[in-house]
């Protein structure tokens, strides 16, 4: 220090303010949520009047770790995440888990190692996530879930969970069903594909519509089985649903990507989907819209995907320090074959 000139302090302080600056404003200079963070990212707004400086250079890093790439659903939801990310600014670090919580885990990890701004993950599963959850609470790095949640006990591990009501959608395709028997005095026979076993979707897209069932006690289910919310999956275990069970009237699939596959097992053999066996499925991706618009799905309830702009949104709001909803719940409807036809051709995705 002693030797620097006149000229080369005042570079010193030059590059000091712009370290200063740059560093209590990393995320707006607002950030309390991950203020002394491990991230190192975002320093508390000095206790001055003056405006925090713009960051110049320092983008907010988010790292996303994705359940896979199982359907048609999931590939709308990285799309989204992935483009609103983008739109944002963000420097977006995303992994694709292929369906296991180890891998899930490995990426959090990593990502509390790389100390980034904030850290969200669709949960492949609802257990086992609290060790991992705490060791990025102890980083300082918020948390933010989208789409599935954790069934941990402690909700300050996570800042926010952004995503549909799966009970909700789960008691949809029930009543509908409830609706469509209600003068019906013959048994129905009714068999179920689930998602991936242990995920929110599947326990909670199972409940809703055995909630709401059982008001008729016609209404039977006669077989369960996953199908891992994949179309492959919903093809096997349809053809072994036709192999065992002489009636089935109705097929409840937990996703449109099981209940395509499932059509091409009814149409192998020799059945019509939509009319010799009823089909209610979740999601309304686009294929799924096609089957129904050509009478091969009967319903479709909607389990948006378009998640991107909402977790963009809690991501600054967390940064900025601001206090945010716990659940954040998506809107979403429900489409019969006719409804689902009108609506084709404005489908997204
Ligand atoms: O978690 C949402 C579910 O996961 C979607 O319904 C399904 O298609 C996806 O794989």
């Amino acid at each position: 220090m002693k030797k620097a000139g006149k000229l080369g302090m005042s570079l010193l302080m030059a590059t000091m303010l712009l370290v200063t600056s740059a560093c209590g404003s990393g995320n707006g200079g607002t950030n309390t949520a991950g203020a002394d963070n491990a991230g190192g990212t975002s320093a508390p707004a000095a206790a001055s009047s003056e405006p925090a400086a713009a960051p110049a250079d320092k983008k907010v890093t988010l790292g996303f770790a994705q359940v896979g790439a199982e359907s048609g659903w999931r590939t709308a939801n990285t799309n989204s995440i992935k483009e609103s990310a983008a739109a944002a600014g963000y420097d977006l670090k995303f992994s694709d888990a292929q369906q296991k919580q180890e891998n899930q885990i490995k990426a959090i990890r990593s990502y509390i190692q790389q100390k980034v701004d904030v850290i969200a993950f669709s949960p492949v599963v609802e257990s086992g996530w609290d060790t991992v959850l705490k060791e990025a609470k102890d980083a300082g790095i918020p948390v933010i879930l989208t789409d599935r949640a954790v069934d941990s006990s402690d909700t300050s591990l996570y800042e926010t969970f952004i995503g549909s009501d799966f009970v909700e959608e789960g008691r949809r395709a029930g009543q509908w069903l409830v609706d469509k028997y209600k003068d019906s005095a013959e048994e129905i026979n009714i068999v179920e594909l689930q998602g991936t076993t242990g995920s929110a979707p599947a326990i909670d897209r199972k409940t809703g519509f055995e909630e709401v069932i059982k008001s008729n006690a016609n209404l039977k289910v006669i077989a369960s089985q996953t199908g891992d919310f994949t179309r492959a999956k919903g093809n096997e275990v349809m053809q072994s649903f036709l192999k065992a069970n002489k009636k089935i009237d109705v097929l409840y699939a937990h996703n449109d990507d099981m209940a395509l596959g499932a059509i091409q097992a009814i149409e192998a053999a020799g059945l019509k989907p939509g009319e010799d066996i009823i089909i209610i499925s979740v999601d309304g991706v686009k294929d799924g819209f096609i089957a129904a618009s050509e009478g091969k799905i009967n319903f479709i309830v909607e389990c948006n995907p378009l998640l991107g702009p909402q977790l963009m949104q809690a991501v600054q709001d967390v940064l900025d320090g601001k206090t945010i909803e716990k659940r954040i719940v998506t809107e979403e409807g429900v489409f019969t074959s006719e409804q689902a036809k009108a609506a084709l051709p404005d489908r997204k995705y």
